[in-house]
């Protein structure tokens, strides 16, 4: 099958920089699909970080430390950002002002303000396709999910809980990083760093928080700074959002959690719905298994529970039989985002996180911290 070739640059050759150049290595895991990402430039501010690039990626043309210089070149199609959040803003506005197509890191925007800034390019540049990096969903376990959501099979809706929680940063001796400073994660800490993965699902179900009532916290206050002193941990570790959905239908409470400090955890991504007719959920932390229970008035309330196969929204090589990890979930997310250059959005079996998407998750994190700050419910505006 010929295959359209979709020129991309790298900017920000850290952990999720590579990510993708694994994935764009390993294309022909997928099966029918006439479009595959080639990365031929990269760049980051720090020449060592793209040097693994060289080293590994043999299509890379191009270096470069200044993205500016990257963006100039008229031999890229799309773009990888994967950058500290404080660089999102001006990187990302420069990017689709290029005419280069995104697939940028969240939270899209180191708060609200730059989020709107970066709302306001992508509406002036409506031919630039624009998404945000979000995996978890294309886990076959929460592609189960969603399909059971689209069958419409819950009845009404008793509560919903979603999560995402890490737990390295238990390790007092963890040296700080950008992750821990408000300068380049921003205020929103750990929501800003964790939360959109969680909102993902609910906001495409349409599920909008209409108020939220938040308690964050701070746990470890201080950390090595690698250069034998401490230095001070700004950000949220944890953030538990206790919300209230209002849809046309039905009015129900979210529980929505992100924690950088939850023991035993090391990547645990999950999703319950409760229903009169119908409760599921799927976590990340038993990755092939998916739990549901049907409910039939006065019938017997069991939990089935079941490995579900190796099949996402883009067909593979892998036998069903197998086992998805993580880096299944990043491959099926670049098909998602290299689909819909190629095809637009009609046709796409589960898409990327959109910018509609990215700013509701802003909306859910500042409303979050006007509730931490008075200790007062928020209430979210969804109509401005
Ligand atoms: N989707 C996910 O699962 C996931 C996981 C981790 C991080 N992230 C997101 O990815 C983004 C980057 O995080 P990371 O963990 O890869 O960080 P990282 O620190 O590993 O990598 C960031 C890279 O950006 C480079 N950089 C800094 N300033 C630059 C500039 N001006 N121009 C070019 N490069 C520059 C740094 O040198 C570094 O190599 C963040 O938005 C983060 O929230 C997403």
């Amino acid at each position: 099958m010929e295959k359209k070739i979709i020129r991309f640059g790298v900017i920000g050759c850290g952990l999720m920089g590579k990510e993708f150049a694994s994935a764009a290595a390993r294309w022909c895991h997928l099966n029918h699909v006439d479009f595959e990402p080639r990365i031929t430039a990269v760049c980051d501010a720090n020449p060592e970080a793209a040097r693994w690039f060289l080293d590994h990626v043999p299509t890379v043309e191009n270096v470069y430390t200044d993205y500016k210089e990257l963006l100039a070149n008229d031999s890229i199609d799309a773009i990888y950002c994967a950058v500290p959040h404080n660089l999102h803003e001006g990187i990302y506005i420069d990017i689709i002002r290029a005419g280069k197509h995104l697939l940028g890191e969240k939270p899209f925007g180191i708060d609200r303000g730059a989020n709107a800034a970066i709302q306001a390019a992508i509406k002036a540049h409506p031919d630039v396709i624009v998404r945000s990096s979000s995996e978890f969903p294309f886990f076959p376990g929460a592609q189960q999910i969603v399909k059971w959501v689209n069958e419409d099979r819950f009845g009404q809706i008793i509560e919903v809980e979603a999560g995402f929680w890490h737990s390295s940063d238990l390790d007092p001796s963890k040296p700080i990083n950008w992750k821990r400073r408000i300068g380049t994660n921003g205020e929103y800490g750990c929501m800003g760093d964790l939360g959109l993965h969680v909102l993902h699902l609910p906001l495409r179900f349409g599920w909008r928080p209409a108020n939220v009532r938040a308690l964050l916290s701070k746990i470890i206050p201080e950390r090595p700074d690698g250069k034998g002193g401490m230095a001070a941990c700004e950000t949220w570790d944890n953030a538990i959002l206790a919300c209230e959905v209002k849809t046309s239908e039905q009015q129900f409470p979210m529980v929505l959690s992100m924690k950088r400090i939850a023991p035993g955890h090391a990547n645990s991504w999950f999703i319950r719905i409760q229903g009169t007719k119908f409760s599921a959920e799927y976590s990340t932390k038993n990755p092939k298994q998916v739990s549901s229970l049907p409910y039939e008035q006065g019938g017997v309330q069991a939990w089935h529970v079941y490995d579900v196969p190796y099949k996402s929204a883009y067909d593979t090589i892998t036998g069903g039989i197998f086992e998805f990890g993580f880096s299944d979930s990043i491959l099926q997310m670049w098909a998602a985002f290299c689909d819909e250059i190629v095809h637009g959005k009609s046709g796409l079996a589960f898409g990327c996180a959109t910018p509609e998407e990215a700013e509701g998750s802003h909306r859910v994190f500042t409303a979050a911290l006007e509730s931490q700050r008075t200790g007062e419910t928020a209430v979210i505006d969804w109509r401005e």
